[in-house]
């Protein structure tokens, strides 16, 4: 029905309603207010059967009259008031719609309050706040677990443990807010096609001394290391938050720290990705979570 013209039916509902109203206003003033007795006479004397039962020609009770009276009444100003006339939108202009909309201005009004007072707080107020901090730790199981694990200790060596001190984008609030916010997009690319088997293997060497600080000038990955990945990695492997680039001289390891898997992670890179937040959270939550990771 969508496709015909509103005004078209909104017309024709307008006119069955106003006339099936007529039409009940006049059934029930004939029956409660016949015309004239003549009439009645007219017809001849009253039907009798089984000697004594007569047919009666009584109107009904007048206080039923009134109270459809009453009814009809109401009808009308309700059609006057409200949506109900085909397309008329009422004298007050009354829809579900707005109505809804009130409500929903209502509960924001409401929450605004408590929901700047989050904002304009200072993290440790926020962490001190038991209350808060379990909202906090339900928002994080509702949008962040399946990712990072219910405690948040990270999971199958994809997701990162947020829950450590070793904050691969950078662990101030500023830069927490920034990656739930944004989100993260990390580009290690692979170097399979520029090592060959044998650099790979030397250079995952590298890392692996590296991160047990036993990295040396003489070591043979040290070259390689020195001209492919210091830009990103920095010459002693501490990383670069910019660039979402892990310190690479911890014990601390995303996709794992195994030869196997720095030979995998050097073969075909990395591309984690942490999605964007912003439009999914507002300001408080976000506000709500950061506290919660910083602590
Ligand atoms: C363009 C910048 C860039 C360069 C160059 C680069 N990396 Fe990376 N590397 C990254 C980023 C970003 C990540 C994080 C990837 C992720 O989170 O998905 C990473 C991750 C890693 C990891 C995984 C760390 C972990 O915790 O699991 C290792 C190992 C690594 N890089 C070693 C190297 C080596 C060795 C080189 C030189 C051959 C190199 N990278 C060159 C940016 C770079
Ligand atoms: C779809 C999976 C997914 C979800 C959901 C997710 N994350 Fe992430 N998150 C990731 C991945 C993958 C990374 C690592 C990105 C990279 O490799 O650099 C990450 C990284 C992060 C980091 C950076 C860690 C560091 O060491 O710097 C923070 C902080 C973070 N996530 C917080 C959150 C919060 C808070 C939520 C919930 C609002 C969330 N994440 C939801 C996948 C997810």
């Amino acid at each position: 029905m969508a496709d015909l013209p509103n005004t078209f039916w909104s017309g024709w509902i307008a006119v069955i309603t106003i006339v099936s109203l007529l039409g009940l206003v006049w059934l029930v003033f004939t029956i409660y207010f016949p015309r004239g007795k003549a009439d009645q006479e007219h017809q001849g004397p009253e039907p009798t059967w089984d000697d004594n039962l007569r047919e009666g020609s009584n109107a009904p009770p007048l206080w039923w009259f009134w109270m459809i009276f009453s009814a009809m009444v109401f009808s009308v100003i309700y059609l006057m008031l409200f949506p109900g006339v085909g397309a008329f939108s009422g004298a007050l202009n009354w829809s579900q719609g707005s109505r809804l909309a009130e409500s929903f201005d209502d509960f924001r009004a409401e929450y605004q309050a408590s929901r700047a007072a989050i904002v304009d707080a200072g993290l440790t107020e926020l962490q001190d706040d038991t209350v808060l901090m379990e909202t906090a730790e339900k928002l994080f199981s509702r949008n962040c677990a399946a990712c990072h694990g219910v405690d948040g200790r990270g999971q199958a060596s994809l997701f990162p443990n947020l829950m450590d001190i070793d904050w691969q984008w950078g662990g101030s609030p500023d830069q927490i807010e920034q990656t739930i916010r944004h989100g993260r997009s990390a580009m290690m690319p692979p170097w399979q096609a520029s090592l060959g088997d044998d650099g790979v293997a030397q250079v995952a060497a590298y890392v692996k001394a590296l991160s047990a600080g036993e990295a040396a000038e003489g070591h043979p990955g040290a070259t390689q290391y020195g001209s492919f990945c210091v830009a990103c990695h920095g010459p002693d492997g501490t990383g670069n938050p910019i660039l979402g680039a892990p310190n690479l001289s911890d014990s601390t390891w995303l996709y794992g720290g195994s030869i196997e898997a720095i030979t995998e992670t050097l073969n075909n890179g990395r591309q984690g990705v942490m999605p964007a937040f912003g439009e999914r959270l507002d300001d408080a939550q976000i506000k709500l979570l950061v506290a919660y990771l910083a602590r």
